[in-house]
């Protein structure tokens, strides 16, 4: 599917300052991360089955592809157990799977998405490779607790800024680094650079009080509203987070330098920005990649 210029004039991105106090919730009480997950589940049903999604996005970043397949490379030999957490329709599972002979559970709070990746599971062994789990956290340490621990755990394009406010996502990292199998296990996550995303927007910065960071976005298409929230970050406060979180980082790089979507929908961009993307330093991306692991020296 491409992209026509009518489609791309109606998506129409708007953006507003985040009012976290008076919008929404997982920060001061006034509404609960159960209930942020479930808008951000809504608004990606809406994304994913408009086809918006898949459109903007139709491939993986071919950059970040190799980058986790070089990773991959670095643990231990056999098949590897990795958890796609916020896998979506799968974009890097499925390749990953289809070039490598690991076992995923492929986990998202929103079910759209799964029903996509489900029905492309067209390798012989595929259906048997990967365990796909929708619901909550305590569905998944379930999941993981009879299906084994991960080697890798991936949080692709920005999962961990889909999560909320500081204390809920440092509760995450923390409940993921349960998940890793043992000290040589890798998370590899990429997030939206501060220095490069939404800089246009005045008062991108949440009200005082609040964390710096925090944004709303809210793109329309085809008169479907979508708005979504973020929490930005710099290769610095990305590496303070995690370190908080009893996570140590062992690689940082550039995500991209193009927008996201021109690299995935053009092959030629694609390759282009594949290059760039060696020398770019990682404050300069227009996200953040980086492979972390436990910190053996933290009392988490
Ligand atoms: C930008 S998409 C990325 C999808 C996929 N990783 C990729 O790279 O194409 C963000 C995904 O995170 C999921 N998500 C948002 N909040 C989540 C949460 N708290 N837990 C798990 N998944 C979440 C969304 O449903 C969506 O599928």
């Amino acid at each position: 599917m491409t992209m026509t210029m009518t489609e791309r004039e109606q998506d129409n991105e708007q953006f507003q300052s985040y009012d976290w106090a008076n919008r929404t919730m997982a920060v001061e009480g006034t509404v609960s991360p159960t209930t942020h997950q479930s808008r951000m589940a809504r608004v990606y049903d809406k994304y994913f089955s408009t086809g918006f999604y898949h459109l903007r996005y139709p491939d993986a970043n071919k950059h970040t592809l190799h980058f986790i397949l070089s990773e991959l490379q670095k643990l231990e030999l056999g098949p590897k157990h990795i958890l796609d957490f916020g896998c979506g329709n799968g974009r890097y599972l499925l390749p990953i799977l289809k070039n490598t002979k690991n076992r995923f559970t492929a986990y998202d709070i929103c079910e759209t998405p799964l029903k996509l990746l489900s029905e492309r599971l067209d390798i012989e062994d595929s259906r048997e490779r990967v365990s796909i789990i929708h619901g909550g956290l305590e569905q998944l340490a379930r999941h993981m607790g009879v299906k084994g621990k991960a080697d890798l755990i991936l949080l692709m394009f920005g999962v961990l800024s889909h999560v909320g406010d500081r204390d809920t996502r440092l509760q995450l990292l923390r409940r993921l680094r349960t998940f890793l199998d043992n000290d040589s296990s890798r998370i590899i996550l990429s997030v939206p650079n501060r220095l490069r995303r939404f800089t246009r927007m005045n008062g991108c910065v949440s009200p005082a009080g609040k964390e710096s960071g925090d944004i709303t976005y809210r793109r329309s298409y085809k008169g479907t509203e979508l708005t979504f929230f973020y929490h930005l970050y710099t290769p610095k406060t990305l590496a303070a987070e995690l370190r908080e979180a009893g996570l140590v980082v062992h690689r940082m790089c550039a995500e991209s330098f193009f927008p996201e979507c021109w690299v995935t929908g053009s092959p030629v961009v694609g390759v282009l920005d594949q290059a760039i993307c060696r020398i770019l330093p990682p404050k300069r991306g227009y996200g953040i990649l980086a492979v972390v692991g436990p910190d053996k020296t933290s009392g988490e």
